[in-house]
Formats: C-alpha cells, sequence, structure tokens
C-alpha cells in the first residue's frame, strides 16, 4: 500500500525552500534526474490556488506537479514534447484518492510550451511549471528537434523562453500566479545568470514579480566533477536556483 500523502509537511513561509529529503510519496520518483521535489509544487498549489481550480504545467516531465494536482483536488493540465515523458506522467496519475479529497479531471498529452494552441485565453487558475536550464540536462537527447533542452545559446534559450512567457501571460486569468523553477550555469569558469535573464522576459510579456525565492539544492549529481573543477580553476559551485512567482 503506498502512502498517498507526505507525514511532515508545512507552508512555507520565507524566501529560501531547501528540502533535503526529496518527497517520497504517492507515485512520486525520487530518483529522476531532473525533476523537481514535490514539495516545490504542493507549495505553489496550497498557496495560490484552491480546489477545483485549474492548474497548468506545460513542462510536466514525469508528471510531479499533476500528482500532487491530484492528491490536493486540483483539476490539471500536463504537457510536454517528449512522448515518454507524456507516457511516465499518464502511469504516474494513475492511483486511486481518499473519498474526501475532491475528484478532478487530469489531462496529459504531447504539447509544446510555446504554443499552448489547445488552452483558451484567460482559462488557468496557476501554472507550475519547470523548463529545462539550457541543455545543462539533456531530456531527449537531441532527437526531439522542438525540445528546449537541445539548447546550447543561452541568448537562443531565453528568445524561446519569452514564447513561453507569452503563453503563459495569455492562458492565465488575471490577477492570478505562475511559478516557474529556473537555475543558472557556468561557462568557461564564469557565472553565468539565466534565471535573471528569464525573469525579465515574464516581466517584458506583462507579469508582475510577486516572489523570488531562492532554492537550495541537493544531492547534484555533477557534484563530484564540479568539486574537482573548483579546485582546479578557484570557482564556487552553484547550489540554488530561483523560484520566480509572476503575478497577472
Ligand atoms: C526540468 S524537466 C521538468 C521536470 C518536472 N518538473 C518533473 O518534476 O518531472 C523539463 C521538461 O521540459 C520538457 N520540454 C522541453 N522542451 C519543451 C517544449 N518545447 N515544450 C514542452 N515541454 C518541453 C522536457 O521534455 C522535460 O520533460
Amino acid at each position: 500500500m503506498i502512502k498517498l500523502q507526505p507525514e511532515k509537511f508545512e507552508l512555507e513561509t520565507t524566501t529560501v525552500w531547501s528540502f533535503p529529503e526529496r518527497g517520497k510519496w504517492a507515485t512520486h520518483q525520487p530518483n529522476f534526474r531532473g525533476n523537481w521535489a514535490p514539495q516545490i509544487p504542493r507549495n505553489l498549489i496550497l498557496r495560490y490556488s484552491k480546489p477545483k481550480d485549474l492548474v497548468l504545467d506545460q513542462m510536466c516531465g514525469c508528471g510531479t506537479t499533476l500528482i500532487e494536482c491530484k492528491l490536493t483536488g486540483r483539476n490539471a493540465i500536463g504537457l510536454d514534447i517528449n512522448p515518454k515523458m507524456v507516457e511516465m506522467t499518464k502511469n504516474n496519475v494513475k492511483f486511486d484518492i481518499d473519498e474526501d479529497i475532491p475528484k478532478t479531471e487530469i489531462l496529459v498529452e504531447v504539447g509544446d510550451a510555446r504554443n499552448l494552441k489547445d488552452v483558451k485565453d484567460n482559462s488557468v487558475d496557476l501554472i507550475a511549471t519547470h523548463p529545462p536550464y539550457v541543455d545543462i540536462i539533456k531530456y531527449s537527447d537531441g532527437k526531439i528537434e522542438r525540445d528546449l533542452s537541445n539548447i546550447h545559446n543561452i541568448d537562443k534559450f531565453c528568445e524561446e523562453m519569452e514564447k513561453v512567457a507569452s503563453e503563459c501571460f495569455r492562458v492565465l486569468k488575471p490577477k492570478k500566479y505562475c511559478g516557474i523553477l529556473i537555475g543558472d550555469t557556468r561557462r568557461k569558469t564564469y557565472f553565468t545568470p539565466i534565471a535573471y535573464r528569464i525573469m525579465q522576459k515574464f516581466i517584458e510579456v506583462g507579469f508582475k514579480l510577486k516572489e523570488d525565492i531562492i532554492k537550495q539544492q541537493w544531492n547534484c549529481e555533477t557534484t563530484p566533477y564540479w568539486t574537482e573543477k573548483l579546485k582546479e580553476y578557484n570557482f564556487l559551485l552553484i547550489m540554488h536556483e530561483h523560484l520566480f512567482v509572476f503575478e497577472k
């Protein structure tokens, strides 16, 4: 019998979040590389939406956000450019929930976050999403052309993310929120911002910045490699990401 709900969960109250233990309840996949800890969408969902609301994750990966929607009684749309991710998400949202949680609809299909053609204007109550961080993790090994994790050039990545931002603004209802987690990188040993550039794109399409939350990173797979490099070139390990919350 799987444990459906977290044993200990408290809503975050500050702008620094840290989850040394990645949530393992329900069908979450703690070992999947590149997903976000379920505590992140759970915090966004509980703080910025109510039961029966419609939540969108248009880069849903293996479905962490969608699982949390089902567990908290929110309707949800999950899209991903990668059919394998869509299959994984569909499997991960297949479980029975307790009777006291409102029954909801969870729709999962292949789609491009830059063109949410089947999502109506002003129809979504909350967006909670987590794009690739350029090509730091490649989700389709270069095999899916429209996969944003194939893009190495940061200017090009930001241009494509501007299309994602515009679509977020179009589909979200006024006064509602969009949470997006994004990290930075290092190029030729120099700290190379991605997060603040993406933040700027969201502001340019019309959003107001409600929160800039620093999320501490744990269990980075690249750590042993970088530990060597940082000694050699004298730089610091990047151990944080930004969770921006925008208001339409
Ligand atoms: C960081 S992962 C998301 C992980 C997710 N939060 C989870 O917990 O499983 C980024 C996802 O974006 C997807 N993706 C890349 N380009 C996309 C695009 N143009 N439209 C939709 N999804 C895309 C990738 O396939 C990958 O699954």
